[in-house]
């Protein structure tokens, strides 16, 4: 596990960064797309990359973390439409070429055995972008989650509810009590996994991930057995690890050869 400490925009560069370099070497790269606000800025940097250097994502194939059970089609928090309009309106990715799990299926388990068998068929995520919540899910897998999960129905705990009711004009009882996720075990099945988190209310998340005993009640301290796993954090997220000083220094004296 990596722990990059920098400004938020140079996070968002490194993660960006990533991404490029792997489509650099494989142009059909099979991306993770996650939502809510870290990786917004990732997503700019790539459509200004595009748009200004030509980054292509003609051949990519893409697989969100998770969807709200019941929004409509045409909701603007739909995370299939939050990532449309933030990321794939953006670039040249073919339409058809992003999935995510069906929260509108009339059979919601076949909906996550079919996408579990979606992501296999594609030979699996090259890169999956992760954000974490204050209670240290990931995706929406909330603590409590079998560490071997797979794809499936969870039931949102309030304090995610409270926290995404931001994008919910505040209101609370707008936020779906349900959610469908990958599992923590399709998430661990990523090649490289990029996690950002910024501000202090993911200190204590972040804390419990890099250094914290593996348990679920910290779902996203299961990256601890990941071989290749990247925290990019700001000074803010960065502010409860206990080994900050030897993050920081090791990132400083990293050889310039070695990407994320
Ligand atoms: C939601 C998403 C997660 C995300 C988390 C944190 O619950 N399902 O994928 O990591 O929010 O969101 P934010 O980045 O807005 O703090």
């Amino acid at each position: 596990m990596e722990v990059v400490i920098a400004p938020a925009p140079e996070l968002a560069r490194l993660a960006a960064g990533a991404v490029e370099d792997l489509l650099r070497r494989r142009p059909d790269a099979v991306l993770g797309l996650a939502t809510g606000s870290s990786p917004l800025a990732v997503y700019d940097e790539l459509a200004r990359r595009h748009t200004e250097q030509g980054l292509s994502f003609a051949r990519v194939r893409a697989f969100m973390l998770d969807e709200y059970v019941g929004l409509s089609m045409d909701h603007p928090q739909r995370y299939r439409n939050v990532i449309d309009t933030e990321f794939a309106a953006r670039v040249d990715i073919a339409p058809d070429a992003v999935q995510g799990p069906d929260g509108l299926a009339a059979d919601l388990p076949a909906a996550c055995a079919a996408y579990e068998q979606a992501i296999a068929d594609a030979g699996g995520v090259d890169l999956q972008l992760l954000g974490i919540g204050t209670d240290g899910h990931i995706a929406f897998n909330e603590p409590g989650s079998s560490l071997a999960s797979r794809t499936r129905i969870k039931t949102l705990t309030e304090q995610t509810r409270v926290d995404n009711a931001r994008f919910f004009d505040g209101d609370v009882d707008q936020v779906p009590q349900h959610c469908l996720t990958q599992g923590l075990a399709t998430i661990m099945s990523a090649r490289h996994l990029v996690l950002l988190a910024t501000g202090r209310g993911k200190a204590e998340a972040v804390h419990q991930l890099v250094e914290g005993p593996v348990s679920a009640m910290w779902p996203a301290t299961i990256l601890q057995h990941h071989p290749h796993v990247s925290v990019l954090v700001d000074n803010a997220a960065a502010s409860r690890l206990q080994l900050a000083d030897y993050y920081r220094g090791a990132y400083a004296s990293k050889p310039a050869w070695q990407g994320l």
